[in-house]
């Protein structure tokens, strides 16, 4: 396949920034979008000229670490999958791809197509955690029952694999399907019931100051999630903000 990419470079998080347009050829089908970037890059360093900056890991969907809006869509055209599992028989022959880093107030650029999605971690920081007195008296995790439909819907939240999509699809860059998903995924189990409270008020606390919108439920978020996460569980985060700020 025969390319057009048009690709934001941007130096450091103070410059202003612009799009680059960069032809490409000998794309297969059965690559993936970030060795299509390995083929481009290998081309600008055999020229001498500065390669395209971009997160990636595992490239294998499970770390969270891909990111990019590609054709106005985090993580490209494709539903439930991340960037690195995007193939390019999702494209054609001929076609012209937009490649831009996700955009967020709360996710400044770092370089190119890179950026600092340090304000998720320290939303996880402020509660995304249970407390485990290691004192010798530890009660084995297994040893306490969790209702099926709780640990299945515990699990699916817990799958959230933290990577700003949902941010980049919202028009506010709302992060409450993410900080949901790590609210949920605790208040659904025994274990985490016991900080609860100020779990889920410390994490809404930590968002808010990060800069993130506000949910307005339109849903984008859901339908570019990699992982499905589910609307349900803003619901679930919501009812138990409510509960917690009522016992004051
Ligand atoms: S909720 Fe989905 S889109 Fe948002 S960070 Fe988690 S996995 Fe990524
Ligand atoms: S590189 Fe790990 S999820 Fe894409």
């Amino acid at each position: 396949m025969k390319l057009t990419l048009k690709i934001w470079r941007q130096e450091n998080a103070n410059d202003k920034g612009k799009m680059v347009t960069y032809p490409i050829d000998g794309i297969e089908g059965d690559m993936s979008f970030l060795e299509m970037l390995d083929v481009l890059n290998e081309e600008l360093i055999n020229k001498g000229e500065d390669p395209v900056e971009f997160d990636h890991d595992c490239r294998e969907g499970i770390c969270g670490a891909c990111s990019l809006q590609i054709n106005g869509e985090p993580h490209g055209p494709d539903r439930l999958v991340t960037t690195c599992q995007l193939h390019m028989r999702s494209f054609n022959d001929g076609d012209t791809i937009v490649i831009e880093p996700f955009r967020a107030k709360a996710f400044p650029v770092v370089k190119d197509l890179i950026v600092d999605r340090g304000a998720f971690d320290r939303i996880q920081q402020a509660g995304g955690y249970v407390s485990v007195n290691t004192s010798g008296n530890t009660i084995d995790a297994n040893s306490i029952p969790v209702n099926k439909h709780d640990a299945d819907e515990s699990f699916n939240a817990a799958t959230c694999i933290g990577c700003g999509a949902c941010v980049a699809a919202c028009k506010n860059a709302s992060a409450m399907l993410f900080t949901s998903a790590k609210v949920s995924q605790y208040a659904l189990l025994p274990q985490g019931k016991i900080e609860a409270t100020e779990r889920v008020q410390n994490m809404v606390r930590q968002m808010d100051l990060e800069g993130f919108g506000n949910c307005s439920n339109t849903g984008a978020c859901e339908i570019e999630c990699p992982k499905g996460i589910s609307l349900e569980n803003i619901a679930r985060m919501n009812r138990e903000y409510m509960s917690a700020t009522s016992k004051g």
